[in-house]
């Protein structure tokens, strides 16, 4: 559609931006300006401000500003017609008439969206009356409750092939318009009756951006149906690629200030969303059934600049955010971007949040990569980085991502980033052990105490690392000491880059699937190796029954007494014994005789 300019003109000369804005935000006149809060930001004194005379708005907290449609567009998510269609409705002014085409084909839409609502009124009538006691079973089962079914507008399509027709038929439809909105099939030479689409399913509404019902995604309750789940087809008010579930409502929790996220969580499935929204995340969506395409991207970026993309930790979970990142390089523009939460082996989050509960799912968005991570690890997996032809061609494989983003300041901004990564894991360092090696004033006395020292650091990082390999969830807290220790011994080096890299892709900690990456990199005799002291390590962490806290403080005070070893500065040695101090202050004569037991005791 495309309004003139004295139309929009019109519309901004009837609309106060602050009558609009005020409808969303608290305003207070301050002169000759409104002033409230941001709905942008979750800030506590007002910086954002709405000036009716200039027309526009101007948020200092998030630098957004625009006018009466652009505040529409950003808030409710609307599309520039979208927006310009509810400004004229707030006016009371008539949409410009469209050529007749157009407006036949919109009161066709119109009319299939009743039919559409009808539908799912059927759908939630039959779940809640005696067809659909196994489908409230269903629902129930898996965890969902009935204000939680209604909110969603869930109901229950019986096992029937004309159950929904005749009802609507009976309201007054024609078979034409029950085809046109995908509810009913006839077939192709019409030598049968039409049937029902949807039989003995779950049914969930799905709306366009702007709150209209457009489709439904139908879940199979037998389990070995043909299709887990059937959607609506392509319908002239439903493109499956265009819209994303849940959204109308998840831009509205988004836009509250009290959100605080600053993009939405992109799901995989329905029911994920659904989960995502009762643990709190309300600001949850999901495509149907397909990769992310440009138009769902964009719709998220107009909702928030960072959406969360969550996928399952497993291989095809991986490949699916891969293809993720090969859309979105070439829409980067400064400011939006993704991130990536990356949910342990096999679970989805519906999964999780039902495992584990809300607060394992806050972590692992709250530590969902960058998409700049991302790329980066996936250019590595392809290929091995052992010879400088392998990582020359991991180089060349940089710049070919380098390549896809259009945006020439993000290009060059990611360019220098992933080089450096390039150069600090690939490039050329100097040799540590040489270096000392060479050292003229290395005295027989000095080289004895480092061989005394190394023995001791050798037995202090096989603690560090079988540590963490006895109480895995020491790395939520380690981790960025842990990433840092230069480990001397090889082993422990190995056994340190391979935890990390297992936490940097999973952010959450579950031994067994910890144990499987381990044993995955080739590491398994190393870890039952290093385990033979589990004991030792035990009692170096503070003894069986002692807790994370006393974990932490045990182990990032060997930790210290690691890294200070290696340097020689009596300042930090002072430091590490005070630390170490300390400790043994916190507890008792018992971890002290074990700690010593552990050798890892100095005195
Ligand atoms: P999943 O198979 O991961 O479903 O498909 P789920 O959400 O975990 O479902 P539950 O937990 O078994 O109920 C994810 C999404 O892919 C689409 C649906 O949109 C689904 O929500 N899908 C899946 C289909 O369109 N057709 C299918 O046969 C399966
Ligand atoms: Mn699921």
């Amino acid at each position: 559609m495309r309004f003139g300019e004295t139309f929009l003109d019109e519309i901004k000369a009837r609309v106060r931006p602050s009558d609009v804005v005020g409808r969303h935000v608290k305003l207070k006149r301050q002169g000759r300006e409104f002033a409230g809060l941001s709905p942008f930001t979750s800030e506590k004194t007002p910086s954002f401000f709405v000036n009716d005379e200039k027309g526009f708005y101007h948020c200092f907290s998030s630098g957004k500003h625009g006018d009466a449609i652009s505040f529409l567009m950003e808030i409710e998510g609307l599309t520039f017609p979208e927006a310009v269609e509810k400004l004229a409705g707030l006016a009371g002014m008539e949409m410009p008439k469209s050529d007749p085409q157009a407006e036949a084909r919109a009161a066709r839409n119109k009319e299939t969206i009743s039919w559409m609502e009808r539908a799912k009124e059927f759908f939630e009538r039959s779940l809640y009356r005696q067809v659909g006691q196994e489908a409230r079973d269903y629902l129930s089962n898996r965890g969902l409750s009935r204000t939680a079914a209604e909110y969603f507008g869930m109901g229950f399509a019986p096992n029937d092939f004309s159950a929904l027709k005749s009802e609507l038929i009976q309201q007054g439809a024609t078979e034409r318009q029950l085809v046109e909105a995908g509810l009913i099939i006839e077939s192709d030479d019409r030598s049968r009756d039409s049937w029902d689409r949807f039989r003995n399913r779950i049914m969930f509404p799905i709306h366009d951006s702007r709150g209209r019902l457009v489709a439904f995604g139908g879940r199979a309750m037998e389990k070995d149906a043909k299709a887990k789940y059937l959607n609506s087809p392509e319908t002239p008010v439903f493109s499956k690629s265009r819209l994303l579930y849940n959204f109308h409502r998840a831009r509205k929790a988004l836009a509250a200030p009290k959100n605080g996220s600053r993009g939405m969580i992109v799901a995989e499935g329905y029911m994920d969303v659904i989960a995502l929204s009762r643990a709190g995340f309300e600001h949850a969506v999901a495509p149907m059934g397909t990769a992310l395409t440009e138009e769902q991207l964009e719709l998220l970026w107009r909702a928030g600049p960072e959406p969360i993309l969550c996928f399952d930790g497993d291989k095809a979970g991986l490949r699916a955010a891969y293809r993720s990142i090969e859309r979105a390089l070439p829409l980067l523009k400064p400011g939006y971007s993704l991130r990536f939460a990356l949910l342990p082996e096999g679970q989805d989050p519906d999964d999780l949040i039902r495992a584990d509960g809300p607060p394992a799912m806050k972590a692992i968005l709250e530590n969902a990569l960058p998409l700049i991570d991302m790329l980066w690890r996936r250019e590595r997996e392809k290929e091995p980085l052992t010879t400088p032809e392998q990582k020359a061609g991991l180089k060349a494989r940089l710049y070919a991502a380098l390549d896809e983003i259009d945006h020439a300041d993000v290009k060059s901004l990611y360019k220098t980033e992933l080089l450096e990564r390039f150069d600090k894991a690939y490039g050329w360092k100097p040799n540590r052990r040489q270096n000392r090696a060479q050292e003229p004033k290395a005295d027989r006395l000095a080289i004895k105490r480092d061989a005394a020292a190394l023995s001791k650091n050798s037995r202090r990082e096989r603690a560090l690392i079988g540590a963490v390999l006895v109480y895995p969830e020491l790395i939520s807290r380690v981790d960025e000491t842990l990433f840092e220790l230069p480990f001397a011994n090889a082993d422990c080096a190995r056994l340190q880059r391979s935890l990390l890299s297992y936490w940097r892709v999973t952010k959450a900690v579950e031994i067994n699937a910890l144990n499987t990456h381990i044993s995955e990199e080739g590491l398994e005799s190393l870890r039952k190796d290093i385990l033979r002291d589990r004991l030792l390590i035990i009692a170096a962490m503070g003894g069986a029954s002692s807790d994370l806290d006393t974990r932490t403080a045990f182990w990032e005070a060997e930790a210290t007494a690691l890294l200070e070893q290696n340097q020689t500065s009596d300042e930090t040695r002072g430091t590490r014994l005070r630390m170490a101090d300390t400790i043994r202050e916190d507890n008792s004569e018992a971890l002290r005789r074990l700690m010593r037991a552990a050798k890892l005791d100095d005195s």
